[in-house]
């Protein structure tokens, strides 16, 4: 046999075997990207979209979860759950199309749980040839809340410490001063529960890094997806100019009690920029009077 012969040979072969995975084609599938557990919970779709030529026979669909088959479809039956995610499948759901191959393509998980993050692969297979797709999902549980709070420490130090509340998954939480990231180590502790954790990270700077008014920020995300949630605060400078807050009696005596308590919480910031306001309607009335 010719050289020429033989790679020509080679060719048709690969043209027929391209055609044979031609038979089975997975287009995509949909996977979102997380899918967050609230109270009232919203059914968990993935679709499947493929093609599949005229002439096959024997189709099954499956979908896998982490390369274990949890759904199966054969169009002549109706489909069914399998392992742990037998009666939490919604086995009735019907897709609104005439294509007999596609009616039961969905996979609709009715009470999505934390456990079932990972990778969904949609597989169709006939007689003549297979395909699949996978795409990987993750399961949220949004914190029930995000606290943050700065202190002094002795040594003319600043401590910020931003606290995440019974979340699911272990978040990234990182502090941004005057928006800007902080790139000084931050010290992480993670507890966990039976399934949620509570996070704190601390992160120390120098008093004189920070400028009075600064907008403090905690940034809370998770990994892999676009979940993000912040939580400001601004900073209240203890040392500043006492300016504005002479003339005012009662204020003045908040905002000094606030700023001696050294850990500065929501309320005492809200309220010294009350007294803040006051002093300056109470200027603005004296001038107003010559
Ligand atoms: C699904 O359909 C069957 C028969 O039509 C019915 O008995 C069953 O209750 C349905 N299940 C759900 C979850 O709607
Ligand atoms: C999902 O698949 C990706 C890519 O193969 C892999 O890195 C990841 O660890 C898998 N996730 C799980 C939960 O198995
Ligand atoms: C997490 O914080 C909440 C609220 O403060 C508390 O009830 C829970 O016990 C904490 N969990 C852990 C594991 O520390
Ligand atoms: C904070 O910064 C000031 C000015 O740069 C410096 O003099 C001081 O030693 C620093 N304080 C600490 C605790 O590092």
């Amino acid at each position: 046999m010719s050289d020429k012969l033989r790679k020509l040979l080679l060719f048709g072969l690969f043209l027929l075997f391209l055609n044979v995975c031609k038979a089975v084609k997975i287009n995509s599938i949909t996977v979102p990207q997380r899918y967050e557990i609230k109270d009232d919970t919203e059914p968990l779709i993935f679709n499947c979209d493929f093609t599949v030529s005229d002439a096959d026979t024997g189709f099954v669909l499956k979908w896998l979860h982490n390369n274990i088959a949890i759904y199966q479809w054969i169009p002549s039956k109706h489909p069914f759950g399998l392992g742990h995610f037998k009666g939490r499948v919604d086995l009735n759901y019907t897709l609104p199309t005439n294509d007999r191959l596609k009616k039961h393509s969905a996979l609709v998980i009715t009470k999505p749980l934390l456990t079932d993050s990972g990778n969904y692969t949609c597989s169709v297979q006939t007689f003549q040839g297979a395909d699949r797709k996978t795409d990987e999902i993750q399961i949220i549980d949004p914190e029930d809340s995000i606290d943050l709070s700065y202190q002094f420490e002795a040594d003319g130090m600043v401590k910020l410490k931003c606290s995440v509340y019974n979340i699911y998954p272990v978040p990234e939480v990182d502090f941004l001063l005057d928006n800007k990231e902080l790139n000084s180590a931050n010290d992480k502790d993670v507890q966990q529960d039976t399934e949620l954790f509570n996070i704190t990270v601390t992160t120390v700077l120098n008093k004189t890094e920070i400028v009075d008014d600064s907008p403090m920020t905690c940034v809370v995300k998770i990994p892999n997806t676009d979940y993000i949630k912040q939580e400001h605060k601004i900073y209240d400078d203890p040392n500043k100019p006492a300016a504005t807050k002479t003339s005012i009696l009662g204020l003045t005596k908040l905002e000094q009690s606030d700023a001696a308590s050294n850990e500065n919480n929501a309320e005492g910031i809200r309220l010294s920029s009350t007294a803040m306001f006051s002093s300056l309607l109470l200027v603005v009335a004296t001038f107003a009077r010559f």
